[in-house]
């Protein structure tokens, strides 16, 4: 039996799902992020969300000026999908370089009350993405309060995903953070122009996490986390070492007094310590020597961009993770707050 390794170098990873906020909250975490990863992907659901591509590229700009000296990080910017997006402001967010256009379904999760209500009402903006080669990013997730929140998941792919994997048969889809056996399997055949992020919470945590010995609102997200048989699926797609599936952490910063409240909000926050998480699940399942095709290799393939050409080195170094860090006025309660993590990122 080979013995655990204590390093492990990779080309230098990507994020392919990220929310960094603005201002003083943002200038907290995107450092974080710009230690481990080359590029991430931006979500748009600011407030109001990012609609234009001279908004993205402004927005990008902000984030440029938050990343510490000596470290490169290129943001990759995405628009927001509502009912009104012109198709002609596709054109423009791909000669500006937005890579990506999100579709939240209106009252899915966080910021997405200006989402989509009905998808045939994008039909004409998803024809220009078609053209354009861009990619739609999805919040799988259908809204109706009668749909039980764990099946949630499950039933977007039926009613929405199916049909419109099939209407528009060039695009690129994204399904962001799957969270079920159902989502795994149905991109795991759907094709190469069908991806999905996973993250790290969902690959390390089953449901019972947001229950152990009282309510814990740090371990709760959206997509919820799910059953254990969930986890173990997502686990083998992850480490399965198909092209299909990728990492994006979907860190999701929110000041920690209003996660622990009465409404607390949605969203793990991950970008602290994002590729030891997922080491430490890759090690779980003896799969540690596929961690560079999901966090480096895979996504760039997808979204056609070069792989980076740095390394990120991870050592065997038990490190115990912060209780908080600053977060504008308040304080951010990072995911693994006070426990031991085997690996850390070399600086
Ligand atoms: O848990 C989540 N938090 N899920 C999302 O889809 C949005 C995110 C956020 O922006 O906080
Ligand atoms: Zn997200």
């Amino acid at each position: 039996m080979p013995s655990a390794p204590d390093s492990l170098t990779i080309t230098r990873p990507d994020d392919w799902h990220l929310h960094v906020r603005d201002g003083a909250a943002m200038a907290a975490v995107v450092p974080h992020t710009a230690a481990q990863f080359a590029r991430a992907i931006i979500m748009p659901n600011l407030r109001p969300p990012v609609t234009t591509a001279a908004q993205a590229m402004a927005y990008r700009e902000r984030i440029l000026a938050c990343v510490p000296e000596g470290l490169a990080f290129e943001p990759l910017m995405t628009l927001y999908l509502t009912d009104k997006l012109p198709p002609d402001e596709i054109a423009r967010a791909r000669d500006a370089g937005v890579v990506a256009v999100k579709l939240y379904p209106a009252g899915a999760t966080t910021n997405s009350d200006a989402g989509v209500t009905d998808l045939r009402k994008v039909h004409r903006t998803l024809e220009a993405m078609q053209r354009a080669g861009m990619p739609l990013l999805v919040h799988g997730e259908v809204t109706s309060p009668e749909i039980d929140l764990f099946d949630r998941e499950a039933v977007f792919i039926e009613q929405q995903l199916v049909p419109l994997r099939r209407d528009f048969p060039g695009l690129k889809i994204v399904m962001e953070h799957i969270t079920t056996r159902e989502a795994a399997q149905y991109i795991r055949d759907a094709g190469p122009l069908t991806a999905a992020t996973i993250t790290a919470h969902h690959l390390l945590y089953n449901r019972n996490a947001i229950f152990t010995g009282g309510i814990r609102p740090h371990y709760y997200c959206l997509p919820v986390l799910k059953r254990e048989t969930h986890r173990l699926a997502l686990v083998e797609a992850a480490t399965s070492g198909s092209p299909r599936f990728f990492l994006g952490t979907d860190s999701a910063p929110h000041p920690a007094h209003l996660k622990e409240h009465a409404t607390g909000c949605a969203g793990c926050y991950t970008a602290h310590a994002a590729i030891e998480l997922y080491a430490q699940a890759f090690e779980a399942a003896d799969a540690l020597d596929r961690l560079e095709g999901f966090a480096s290799v895979h996504g760039p393939a997808f979204y056609d961009l070069p792989r980076n050409s740095g390394t990120l080195t991870l050592r065997r170094q038990p490190w115990t993770v912060p209780e908080h860090y600053p977060f504008g006025e308040a304080a951010l309660k990072p995911l693994g707050a006070g426990e031991t993590l085997a690996w850390k990122a070399q600086a």
